[in-house]
């Protein structure tokens, strides 16, 4: 193409922000933040008893599809360590890498709640420094709320955290930080640890909560006796709520994906076809054709 020539259409990176069908180009320069719905918003929302959804994601392409099919919450998980990264385990994200990826999810996100987790170890090094990363990763990315794994023992960090205004999402029962320490991935089935965890976490400001990979009669009796939502993984159906991995959800996961997913599409499938398919026809002199170049 000659470098003068204009293309026919506007640049996906100037296109106004989506109020109606969605485009692909970003959202207005306002803080999408703006018209989104709030940590006390979402808390709020365990009156109504209706269920809670939430999935991750690390970019913006998928954060904003997402965002469209009306989940109350984002979470920019550290799973991006593994299903992004491709590294073994969560411990590797660096808070740096958190925040790269927060800010194309804040930039995305115009209706949901956007949280992101506090990497290992970037709230085991005390309140200040929690305080500090935390603040880092508000001011940059324009998400809302902070994640940390934790219960009884991260009590003091979530009060430091909630008392400078970061609203916290605790994330107790399987801590996926812990895996060295754990031995593995193991179910937790200790039901009064969970149950005191749980409310150390609500008595120290959290305004929801994880709960990954325990019985369901336990989030059961967690999420009776607590105020704030449950947000449950692997922890059954009464959880005020339910967070998936979007690569689990969308089936793009490679490797062990464990039991409590399930896959709504096959687009590993889908992907490697739809690759193939591109390949042969520009072997088979089928793409591009007259429809896609310029006269
Ligand atoms: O990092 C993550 O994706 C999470 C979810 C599993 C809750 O913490």
């Amino acid at each position: 193409m000659a470098m003068s020539e204009p293309l026919d259409a506007p640049s996906p990176y100037t296109t106004p922000p989506s109020s109606g069908p969605p485009s692909s180009g970003p959202p207005s320069s306002g803080p999408p933040s703006a018209g989104r719905l709030t940590a006390p918003g979402f808390a709020a929302l365990k009156a109504s008893g209706g269920k809670l959804t939430m999935v991750t994601a690390y970019d913006y392409a998928l954060a904003r599809w997402a965002d469209e099919a009306g989940v109350e919450g984002v979470l920019v998980g550290d799973s991006l360590s593994m299903v992004v990264q491709g590294r073994e385990n969560t411990l590797h994200v660096t808070l740096d890498e958190m925040i790269y990826h927060a800010e194309m999810v804040g930039r995305a996100v115009e209706h949901a709640l956007v949280v992101v987790d506090m990497p290992f170890p970037s709230f085991h090094l005390g309140k200040h420094k929690a305080i500090e990363n935390a603040g880092r990763i508000l001011k940059k990315t324009r998400c809302q709320a902070v994640k940390l794994e934790g219960g009884v023992d991260q009590a003091d960090t979530i009060a430091a955290l909630t008392s400078a205004g970061i609203p916290v999402m605790a994330h107790c029962g399987l801590r996926p930080q812990n895996v060295h320490q754990l031995g593995g991935y193991k179910v937790h089935r200790d039901e009064e640890q969970l149950l005191a965890d749980a409310m150390a976490a609500q008595s120290a400001g959290a305004f929801a909560m994880v709960l990954e990979c325990i019985p369901s009669a336990a989030a059961q009796r967690i999420t009776s006796e607590v105020r704030i939502p449950t947000i449950g993984i692997g922890a059954g159906a009464a959880c005020d709520g339910q967070v998936l991995v979007i690569n689990d959800l969308l089936g793009i996961t490679s490797g062990y994906v464990p039991r409590f997913v399930k896959a709504y599409a096959d687009l590993k499938t889908e992907i490697h076809a739809s690759v193939k398919h591109f390949i042969s026809d520009v072997r088979d002199g089928q793409f591009p054709n007259a429809e896609h170049g310029y006269e």
